[in-house]
């Protein structure tokens, strides 16, 4: 084990904690507040921001969509360079957060922002963000990543840089409650990939990563199997796992996957597929053509998480597991998205792959293009 670890992000837990906003950003600081398409309107949100800003100079961007494009979020950067602002904070989602981080390094960048996803600039400074955040899935709120769509070429590239990590997360689990189950679900099994993508590689005798990872896991499996967005433990438990799964904490001095992420982004970025579904589509076929090399983490992972009985087969019955799990909360693990043409849809995800330079994923970069086309054969309907 080898690493080194700082997660710099205050996180600001519990019921009320927006009112802090007063005290977590200097009052001497232009302030951008950054939003989605208005739920933050309907519930509350808005108006408790509003509140703990009132001594501020702040203005406001709307309309940052899922799966920010950078042609919304440069109309922001336009604002920021205009106004002199000097801090911007997101109220939202992951979708939200990730385009503060955006706007935040673009405003600082004379070039076309679009260099920064797609690796042309280096990102090493942008403006101070905060985040409040609305819906628990992504671990945006305490992490460096942040990940951007082209509507134009549709294409969706990620970056990370130590520059855009929030200065601060305010994290009040009653935000959830008016999330659609849809979401709730999508934030859940976002998590559970995140967790899988650090910890389903290979034994590398790392106890603390591991049981930490396995303590995520069943947490999220016990909260799927008892939904109730109505039980304040329950949301908070959510809320606290979805950002420890994704806050640079478990993956530290352990060999990381990922692939199931840079497949499934093409197929957010061809098909419109929410990012949390895109993964519940590729991991399980990308598990099982991976089989012998993550035999025994998954065999680890059938005991330890879901409590199997050792056997020839445990770790193909863990990947059954994890489908089966998927299922329980309603999440499809294929696409169904591409109107029925099979074989157009997986040229059309394998030449993305091509294009992007997703040539060798994986912990042993062992899933070439060749092994993504098997995996897409059986994730595509
Ligand atoms: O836009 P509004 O009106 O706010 O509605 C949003 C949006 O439609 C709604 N919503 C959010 N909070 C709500 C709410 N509705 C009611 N009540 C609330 N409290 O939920 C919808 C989805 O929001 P979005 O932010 O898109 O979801 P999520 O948090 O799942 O973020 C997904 C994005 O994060 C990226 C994904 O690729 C995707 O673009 N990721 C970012 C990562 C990171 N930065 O580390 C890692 C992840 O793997 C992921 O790739
Ligand atoms: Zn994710």
């Amino acid at each position: 084990m080898k690493f080194s670890y700082v997660n710099p992000t205050l996180i600001q837990f519990g019921q009320n904690q927006i009112a802090s906003l007063a005290k977590l950003i200097s009052k001497d600081q232009k302030v951008l507040v950054v939003y989605g398409g208005g739920s933050i309107k309907k519930n509350g949100v808005y108006d408790q921001v509003k509140a703990a800003l009132s001594d501020f100079d702040w203005l406001e961007f709307s309309g940052v969509g899922a799966n920010p494009t950078v042609e919304v979020l440069d109309k922001a950067v336009a604002i920021c360079k205009e106004q002199g602002v000097d801090f911007v904070l997101g109220v939202g989602g992951g979708s939200v957060i990730d385009g503060v981080k955006y706007i935040a390094a673009s405003a600082v960048y004379d070039g076309d922002g679009w260099d920064i996803p797609s690796g042309k600039h280096v990102v090493k400074q942008a403006l101070p963000i905060g985040a409040v955040l609305t819906l628990p899935a992504t671990g945006s709120e305490s992490n460096q990543g942040s990940v951007v769509s082209k509507a134009a070429t549709s294409e969706k590239l990620a970056f990370m840089s130590p520059a855009v990590q929030p200065k601060f997360a305010v994290m009040d689990p009653d935000v959830m409650l008016t999330l659609p189950p849809r979401q709730l679900v999508n934030g859940l099994v976002d998590a559970w990939v995140h967790t899988c993508e650090q910890y389903l590689t290979f034994p590398a005798g790392a106890l603390v990563q591991d049981a930490y990872a396995e303590g995520l896991l069943k947490t999220l499996k016990t909260l799927g199997d008892n939904y109730d967005k109505q039980d304040d433990a329950w949301r908070a438990n959510l809320m606290w796992a979805a950002n420890q799964a994704l806050n640079g904490l478990i993956g530290s001095g352990v060999a990381q996957d990922w692939a199931t992420h840079m497949i499934g982004h093409e197929l957010t970025a061809a098909y419109g597929v929410d990012h949390a579904r895109s993964l519940a589509i590729v991991q399980p076929s990308l598990l099982r053509n991976q089989l012998e090399v993550k035999k025994p983490k998954l065999e680890q992972m059938g005991i330890n998480v879901f409590g199997l009985e050792q056997s020839d087969d445990l770790a193909l019955r863990t990947i059954d597991a994890i489908e089966a799990f998927y299922h329980s909360l309603d999440v499809a693990t294929q696409l169904t998205e591409h109107n029925g043409n099979k074989a157009e849809a997986i040229d059309t995800v394998i030449s993305k792959l091509e294009a992007h330079g997703m040539l060798a994923l994986g912990e042993h970069q062992a899933i070439t293009i060749e092994k993504s086309r098997e995996i897409l054969e059986k994730a595509v309907a």
